[in-house]
């Protein structure tokens, strides 16, 4: 969950490692943001700052106290796991020399052990961090070896949990050591530079030429050489890829928060995420699918593994898998799978749904489900992360950099993509004909304008929502697809403006929560289409009228021409027509625009809500 950078150029010093590092930062402070530093090499030897709070803290600390020109630096923006965010526990951590720095994102989770040996060996240690011992241990080793590389592989093996290291060293100006566990890293290739980052966006604006980094490798960056290793210290080939977001996809375009401009990228996360899915004769071909056709076809039960957002994805991925190829789909919260034994075995394929790919607790349950000998597919935004690398195979979303903390163009990509799944398993399976699988393909191929009508409308929901910026409650209600909408509806709400919302299954109402519905109470209903399943259409228009007789502030989002929901709605927000399954690409997006609007009216960072981090890479 933090923020890594790591420069080497050329072996005259200048700005230029600072700069660059600075600049990966402040692009990757989404992914943890209550302290930063950075470490560099100078030929006076290790200089380094580091402040608690945003990275603007540390900028002005370094105008204050300007180091020296460098050769190499490194770069951290955190997201507190072992200490508070101070000045001291915020990274580099340093040996007790002062001449080698660290930086870390991950949780070293023996820790304790290595820190009390150490201690009775006689360091001394400065802060409540777990990374404050990899410099103890590092520092050490290199004493003992000389080389940097080989003492952050010995250290490594010594290490438990989860972790991206980076070091630097003031006796070697031009070079960066990098070790990943459980934990991301990528590289960046530049000409007479190199660069090493949590995800790409830490480079981007310097090269789109990366390198994946797989588990336990350890990677030594010059400015004319990358080398890698694995844990036994053999050479290793990496995989390089070309980054197909560009800096400009990183920065807000325009809008006043990177929330607004990924709520309105959505038309084009979702017409990207469809291209290149069809030959020529308009069949599905989802080439990065390498599962066997045969092992498809043999599936009989699918798991989608995910959380938060991405779980609700899932949730909407269920009723049209379940609809298009009739096999049952489960979708379980990754954190709660591993636990509790699931019945999964060669023949249940497992889909992992997440934007970072680097969620902890969907890797796991990605190693669980695979340890059970089941196929894993990745449904997943950011390339060369680590869930698609342990999985069997890929379908990555294209949404381009999500970068506000709370998950929105994603989601919609991650529903596409699922889309896509079923639509190939229906086609390969044959439960769908040809004709019908393209007539569903052109119905989402039309679905970006849908979504574009739905963000061109939506002043009636801004201010909707800056009139109810005192609201201190919302409930949301859904059926079928529109069920897991309420709860991303709900959730968005949470995170975004600190407002207790809950999303139900409208049906469920009558069984308990309908006594939380006292007069004025706020209620979104999400409606079905009435020319889908009509009896689902009547049945949320009596839950409408339930909510509505005992006070409540009906809130309806429904379809054009839809006017049954009229005599019992207080407002009533329209999104076109669309095919049953695929309305949450539309109905949703009122709900973002108006948890994001309300936000805004509270004077809420909607980019970094807090106490979230964008990617949960602890257990
Ligand atoms: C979404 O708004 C949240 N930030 C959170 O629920 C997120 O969806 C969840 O942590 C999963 O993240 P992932 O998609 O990167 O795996």
């Amino acid at each position: 969950m933090c923020g890594i950078v790591g420069y080497v150029g050329p072996d005259t010093p200048s700005e230029r490692p600072l700069d660059v590092v600075m600049g990966g930062l402040a692009r990757l402070e989404y992914r943890g943001y209550d302290s930063a530093g950075v470490a560099l090499v100078t030929r006076s030897g290790l200089q380094w700052a580091k402040r608690a709070g945003k990275l603007s803290n540390l900028a002005v600390a370094l105008e204050d106290a300007p180091p020296e020109p460098a050769t190499a630096a490194i770069g951290h923006t955190r997201w507190a796991t072992h200490g508070a965010p101070t000045d001291v526990n915020a990274h580099p951590h340093l040996s007790e020399d002062g001449r080698l720095a660290v930086i870390h994102n991950g949780i070293i989770e023996n820790f304790k052990e290595l820190k009390d040996s150490l201690i009775a060996d006689g360091a001394t240690f400065l802060s409540e961090t777990d990374t404050e011992v990899v410099a103890h241990l590092l520092s050490r080793e290199f004493e003992r070896r000389g080389d940097l590389t080989a003492a952050m592989l010995e250290v490594t093996r010594h290490l438990e949990g989860a972790f991206t290291l980076l070091a630097v060293h003031e006796s070697l100006p031009t070079t960066v050591v990098g070790a990943r566990k459980n934990s991301p890293l990528v590289v960046g290739l530049g000409e007479g530079e190199n660069f090493l980052g949590s995800d790409v966006a830490a480079f981007i604006a310097h090269t789109r030429r990366a390198l994946e980094l797989g588990q336990d490798q350890v990677v030594t960056i010059t400015p004319d050489s990358v080398a890698v290793v694995d844990g036994d210290g053999a050479p290793v080939e990496a995989t390089e890829f070309t980054v197909d977001w560009d800096a400009s996809a990183a920065v807000k375009g325009g809008f006043a928060t990177f929330m607004d401009k990924e709520i309105h990228d959505q038309p084009k996360a979702v017409a990207d995420t469809l291209l290149g899915r069809t030959d020529g004769a308009g069949h599905l071909v989802l080439d990065e699918l390498r599962i066997s056709e045969s092992v498809l076809r043999s599936v009989d039960k699918i798991v989608v593994i995910a959380c938060g957002t991405a779980a609700y994805a899932g949730h909407v991925a269920k009723y049209a898998i379940e609809h298009w190829c009739r096999i049952p789909v489960e979708v379980e919260l990754a954190h709660e799978f591993r636990y509790r034994d699931p019945v999964v075995n060669e023949k249940t394929l497992v889909v992992a749904v997440s934007q970072s790919g680097e969620t902890m607790d969907t890797i796991m349950a990605v190693r669980h489900a695979r340890e059970q000998g089941s196929k894993v597919l990745a449904v997943v935004n950011t390339h060369g992360s680590t869930i698609p690398r342990e999985s069997d195979a890929v379908l990555y979303t294209h949404a381009g950099p999500e970068v506000a903390v709370a998950s929105t163009k994603a989601f919609l990509a991650q529903i596409t993509a699922c889309y896509l799944l079923g639509l190939y398993l229906a086609q390969l399976r044959g439960t769908k004909y040809a004709d019908e699988v393209r007539s569903t393909l052109a119905e989402l191929q039309a679905m970006p304008d849908k979504i574009q009508r739905v963000l061109d409308d939506s002043e009636q929901v801004r201010e909707l929502a800056r009139s109810m910026e005192d609201t201190t409650s919302v409930l949301f209600l859904g059926r079928h697809v529109g069920y897991p909408v309420a709860m991303e509806g709900a959730l968005k709400l949470k995170e975004l403006a600190y407002i207790h919302a809950e999303g139900f299954a409208a049906g469920e109402l009558k069984h308990g929560p309908i006594a939380l519905v006292e007069p004025g109470q706020p209620v979104f209903v999400i409606v079905p289409s009435p020319r889908g399943r009509d009896q689902l259409h009547a049945k949320v228009v009596s839950n409408i009228q339930e909510v509505r007789a005992r006070g409540a502030r009906t809130l309806v989002i429904a379809e054009d021409g839809d006017t049954a929901v009229e005599p019992f709605a207080d407002t009533v927000i329209r999104v076109p027509q669309t095919p049953t399954l695929l309305a949450p690409l539309v109905s949703v997006v009122p709900l973002q625009v108006f948890a994001c609007e309300l936000a805004t009216a509270k004077g809420l960072d909607v980019d970094q809500p807090r106490n979230l981090a964008k990617s949960v890479t602890v257990e």
